[in-house]
């Protein structure tokens, strides 16, 4: 992989869609315009978002499709073969980016990324990222292989301004997940008042302050209203004092913080 990965700005995010509800969300996202589908082995759910992918009028190649290894998969054995598995389930050739869910206590990165980069350059990988990655540890997994990717909990409450700085420097992508907060950003005054001034809805607000930085989001939604919405925030345009506005926000509000999470920025 060379150059910046071309990741389309909005996706949609799957966790927690299963069966005919995921299937559905999927069409219709893409229906509408969406082109990034965000999955993982942990979602239970390839199966559904590949069905979503063929049922809809688009072609495979114009999707850009994530999926992730799980923890229990990040050994060489492992890395392959449950590849292998996830291709199975999406019923698809390809996918457009691999990412590490979470980084690992015990597998070294080393031999993960071996595994990954393996895949990388029989094209079934086309890109190769990390997820939950804080900025030393991604550095460290630069060192070893080309994951110019890093997808994290983002969004108007938890600030990755050590990310952000570092993704700028070296040309790398961030991917926001939990970008609206999981719904808080709604009730947030300073957003809803952004939001008024506009004609448009806090959910805009909040992913727009984050796709106007050049950061992609994939937030979730099972509702076809939301699936539109969510797609039109990027009709928006903050002006500079909004997106300050906005960046004040931030309280470290982490609403992803399982026990085996690394040590954060
Ligand atoms: N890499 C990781 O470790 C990791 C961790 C967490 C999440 N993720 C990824 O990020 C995606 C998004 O994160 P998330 O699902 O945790 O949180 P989120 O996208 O911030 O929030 C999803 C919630 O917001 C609601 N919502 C969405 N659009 C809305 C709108 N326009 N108006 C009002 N409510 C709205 C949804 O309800 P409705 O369904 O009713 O619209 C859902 O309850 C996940 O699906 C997953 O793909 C990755």
């Amino acid at each position: 992989m060379s150059g910046i990965v071309e990741l389309p700005l909005l996706g949609l995010g799957t966790w927690d869609l299963r069966g005919e509800a995921c299937v559905r969300a999927v069409r219709d996202a893409l229906e509408m315009g969406y082109r990034h589908l965000d999955t993982a082995q942990m979602y239970d759910n390839e199966r559904e978002v590949g069905r979503g992918l063929r049922a809809a009028a688009v072609s495979r190649e114009d999707v850009f499709v994530t999926t992730k290894l799980w923890l229990d998969n990040l050994t060489e054995a492992k890395v392959a073969v449950s590849f292998e598995e996830s291709l199975k389930r999406l019923d698809a050739e390809y996918v457009d980016l691999l990412l590490i869910h979470w980084p690992h206590s015990s597998v070294p990165l080393e031999e993960t990324l071996t595994a990954m980069e393996r895949l990388q350059a029989t094209g079934r990988a086309r890109a190769i990222g990390v997820s939950n990655f804080p900025t030393a540890l991604w550095k460290r997994a630069l060192s070893l292989a080309p994951v110019e990717v890093n997808q994290v909990e983002f969004h108007p409450f938890l600030s990755q301004r050590a990310l952000q700085a570092f993704a700028s420097e070296r040309q790398l992508r961030l991917v926001a997940y939990t970008p609206v907060a999981k719904g808080r950003v709604s009730r947030d005054p300073t957003i809803v008042e952004i939001a008024r001034a506009h004609d448009r809805s806090p959910v805009q607000v909040a992913l727009r302050w984050l796709t106007q930085q050049g950061v992609a989001a994939i937030p979730k939604s099972s509702s076809r209203a939301h699936l539109e919405e969510n797609f039109q925030s990027s009709e928006l345009v903050l002006d500079e004092d909004e997106m300050h506005r906005v960046s004040s926000l931030a309280r470290g509000l982490r609403m992803v913080a399982p026990d085996w999470s690394p040590a954060w920025d």
